[in-house]
């Protein structure tokens, strides 16, 4: 049984709770590094669908975990619709910049299929190899950014701080941002359909940089954008999930996120309150929040935090995931002994 699609559909608490983690996939792994380097680039790595295959399975091989995410990036929906985009070693991405209207002719459809159409050739590729190879368990995720967030990188041009010539233009010209919100909601959708149609089994939307905003400008630009997403995909293809990961602390903001209708899951990042549990409908399938830096340091805080979640999620539907992604200088044992620990109550 695909735990982590049941979860998601089925909205049931489970004893062991299904299990991923978000960038499990990635340079903590020695396999990752070794194949990174044989194709050169970030890029070459996401556009080379026998790549791409191996990278989303290595996690799958060593920990058999329930979510296989493809392995892509959120910054691959600019990129395909023309903006230059390079990943630096230790920069994090360099994109070519958006900063007004008349930017938006910067932007062209012309190279969306072919780099698109190397992405869905990776998720199905991944879905053949996932039940070929006995993956019977795992769910397959596909993903998007969300329309803010990519937002942020195509206004800023890269990441390397809180996105100050993001939030200008979007309170300078909020009908100009709007613009640029609503080529992100089409071309996301164009995206996310595809994935579907290539054999994704459940999506995640990551809206990493929503707590940049106020919670009147969090309606606006994060729940408004994701609700049309949702509702669209929803339109599109019923049974697919979909968990949306507003990375924010603040309870106003997420409840007001777990409303939008035909979410199913939603992404807690680790310094949420565990107290917002309660006032989730029981309905809503929570993911989360270990510290990524508490899978990093391993021993008994590991160990400690890990009974604890389960404890605090024990009677409602739960994913078990990072509060944000691994972090690359994890110890890939510590990995192994946290899904150990997770499913710890399924060997007794
Ligand atoms: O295993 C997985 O999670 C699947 C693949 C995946 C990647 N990026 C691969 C990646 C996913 C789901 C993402 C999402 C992503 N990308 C987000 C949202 C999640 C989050 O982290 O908040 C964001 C904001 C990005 C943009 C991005 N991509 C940044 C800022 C960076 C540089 C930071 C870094 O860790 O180096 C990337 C590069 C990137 N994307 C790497 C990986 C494995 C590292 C690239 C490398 O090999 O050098």
């Amino acid at each position: 049984m695909k735990k982590l699609v049941h979860t998601l559909t089925a909205k049931t608490a489970s004893s062991v709770p299904p299990v991923w983690f978000m960038r499990q996939a990635g340079r903590y792994l020695p396999e990752y590094r070794d194949l990174r380097s044989e194709a050169g680039s970030f890029l070459d790595l996401v556009y080379n669908p026998d790549f791409a295959t191996e990278v989303t399975l290595q996690p799958i091989r060593r920990y058999r975990m329930d979510g296989a995410i493809l392995f892509s990036d959120i910054l691959i929906v600019p990129h395909a619709l023309g903006l230059d985009l390079k990943f630096a070693a230790g920069e994090g991405p360099i994109l070519d910049t958006v900063r007004s209207p008349e930017d938006f002719e910067k932007l062209s459809l012309g190279k969306m299929e072919e780099r698109f159409g190397k992405i869905y050739e990776t998720v199905s590729q991944v879905s053949a190899t996932l039940s070929e190879e006995g993956f019977h368990e795992t769910s397959l995720i596909g993903f998007a950014g969300s329309p803010f967030t990519v937002a942020c990188y195509m206004v800023q041009g890269h990441g390397k701080c809180d996105f100050p010539a993001a939030l200008e233009f979007m309170r300078k010209d909020p009908e100009g941002f709007a613009g640029l919100i609503a080529i992100l909601i089409e071309t996301s959708l164009v995206y996310l359909k595809g994935q579907i149609e290539a054999g994704a089994e459940a999506l995640q939307l990551f809206e990493s940089w929503a707590d940049l905003l106020t919670d009147e400008e969090f309606e606006d630009w994060v729940i408004t954008p994701n609700a049309a997403i949702i509702s669209h995909l929803k339109e599109f293809a019923p049974h697919i999930p979909v968990i949306g990961f507003p990375r924010t602390h603040r309870e106003g903001d997420l409840l007001s996120f777990s409303k939008i209708q035909g979410l199913d899951g939603m992404g807690l990042t680790h310094s949420v309150n565990p107290r917002i549990l309660e006032k989730l409908p029981a309905t809503l399938v929570t993911q989360g929040w270990l510290a990524p830096e508490t899978l990093l340091a391993g021993g008994d805080t590991l160990e400690k935090e890990i009974a604890a979640i389960l404890d605090a999620t024990k009677s409602r539907p739960h994913i078990f995931n990072l509060g944000h992604g691994v972090i690359k200088e994890t110890d890939p044992a510590n990995v192994e002994h946290a899904i150990q620990l997770i499913r710890g109550a399924d060997q007794e």
